[in-house]
């Protein structure tokens, strides 16, 4: 994810030391319900606990398991989870243009588009534009 290298073992294994006790981000694994595999991971990055919101981040690294609709109910789950449990406000995600898959997982899960960042990430060969979208708590 947004990394132009591969990463090392030694890098993931400091990476989740690193998160490990932390209040500003949680993660989940996407498990299928039919055999319990594990596709993915859905987490939420920069809890902000002031105003109650929070970036939703996603990965089916399983090729063979995207498109069948784990990803937008990954998304939903989270998102209620946050909303019910954390009781934060507004979740929000960045999606490159590039991506109409995630785009359409979001918007399939109850996003919105509000905006887009225009050439926010360079791919490696041009800038692509970011499309933010959020979900608002129906209670405040
Ligand atoms: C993005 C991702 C999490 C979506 O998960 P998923 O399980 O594949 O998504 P879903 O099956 O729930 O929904 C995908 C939707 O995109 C649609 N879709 C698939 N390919 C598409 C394309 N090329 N153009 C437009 N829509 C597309 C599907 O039809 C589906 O929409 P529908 O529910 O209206 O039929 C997953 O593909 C993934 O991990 N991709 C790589 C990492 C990534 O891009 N992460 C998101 C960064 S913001």
């Amino acid at each position: 994810m947004n990394r132009s290298r591969p990463i090392s073992e030694a890098e993931h294994d400091t990476f989740f030391a690193s998160i490990s006790g932390r209040d500003d981000c949680r993660f989940f694994a996407i498990e299928l319900v039919d055999g319990g595999a594990h596709v993915g991971n859905v987490w939420l990055w920069a809890i902000d606990t002031r105003h109650r919101k929070a970036e939703l981040r996603i990965v089916i690294g399983d090729r063979a398991a995207r498109g069948k609709g784990a990803g937008s109910e990954a998304i939903a789950l989270l998102c209620r989870h946050a909303f019910d449990s954390l009781r934060l406000h507004r979740i929000y995600a960045y999606v490159l243009s590039n991506n109409p898959a995630a785009k359409r997982a979001f918007q399939a899960a109850g996003f919105t588009e509000e905006g887009t960042l225009r050439d926010d990430r360079w791919t490696g060969d041009q800038f692509v534009d970011a499309h933010l979208l959020a979900q608002l708590n129906d209670v405040p």
